[in-house]
């Protein structure tokens, strides 16, 4: 399994931004949504292509076109719904799907508790969002959910990663690739990312 982490200086200066408590809700999503969209070009760097020739208004161009059926973008609710979006103003050739997670506060474990996905996933590149990948917990029952689909193609895409959420999808799930903006080594007693950002699904929709 691959595991890429950005650090690339716009995403690491606006990442600074979204982790600082001063960022208010509404300036939250913009910087979450526009981080998502600068990761675009990464995270599509497998995109399938096909060749296809087309007609210049002066003379034939052997280029691209995409392969059929089209990527999907999973989001794990709530907080993927952002990275959805912001990957969606860049490519948005693609089918959408929803898993709902949320993480008891005292067990971390987490729950489903809606999905719905795309058809034939079997044959599909699916790109799994989550903001956040904490201890890993909800991305492993996502990824599940996805295999119970029969997805094999599964790249799982995060602003925020830790080293613990990382090894745990590695352990599952060798074959998942990782994309992440930055990476933090701890996470602490109540199961949060340190430093962190906080809770992305509280910071995005102000509850
Ligand atoms: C947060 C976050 C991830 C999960 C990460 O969601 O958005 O889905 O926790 O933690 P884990 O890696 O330890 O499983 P939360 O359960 O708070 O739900 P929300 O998105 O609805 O806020």
């Amino acid at each position: 399994m691959k595991v890429k982490v950005l650090n690339h200086p716009l995403i690491n200066f606006y990442m600074t931004v979204l982790r600082s408590k001063k960022t208010k809700s509404n300036q939250f999503r913009f910087l979450a949504r526009k981080i998502s969209s600068l990761m675009a070009f990464e995270i599509f760097n497998d995109l399938k292509v096909l060749p296809y020739t087309i007609e210049t208004p002066l003379e034939k161009f052997d280029g691209v076109t995409l392969n059929d059926p089209k990527p999907c973008i999973i989001s794990i609710l709530r907080a993927g719904l952002i990275m959805s979006e912001g990957i969606t103003d860049i490519f948005d050739e693609v089918s959408i799907g929803h898993i709902g997670m949320y993480r008891d506060e005292k067990t971390l474990k987490p729950t489903n508790y809606i999905k719905k996905l795309p058809k034939n996933l079997n044959n599909r590149q699916c790109y799994l969002c989550d903001p956040m990948l904490a201890t890993g917990g909800s991305a492993v029952s996502a990824i599940k959910i996805l295999k119970d689909h029969f997805a094999s193609d599964i790249k799982l895409i995060c602003l925020l990663a830790s080293d613990t959420g990382i090894k745990n999808v590695q352990n599952n799930f060798p074959e998942v690739d990782i994309i992440c903006a930055q990476k933090d080594i701890k996470l602490n007693k109540n199961g949060f990312i340190i430093p962190g950002l906080g809770d992305a699904g509280d910071r995005i929709f102000e509850t």
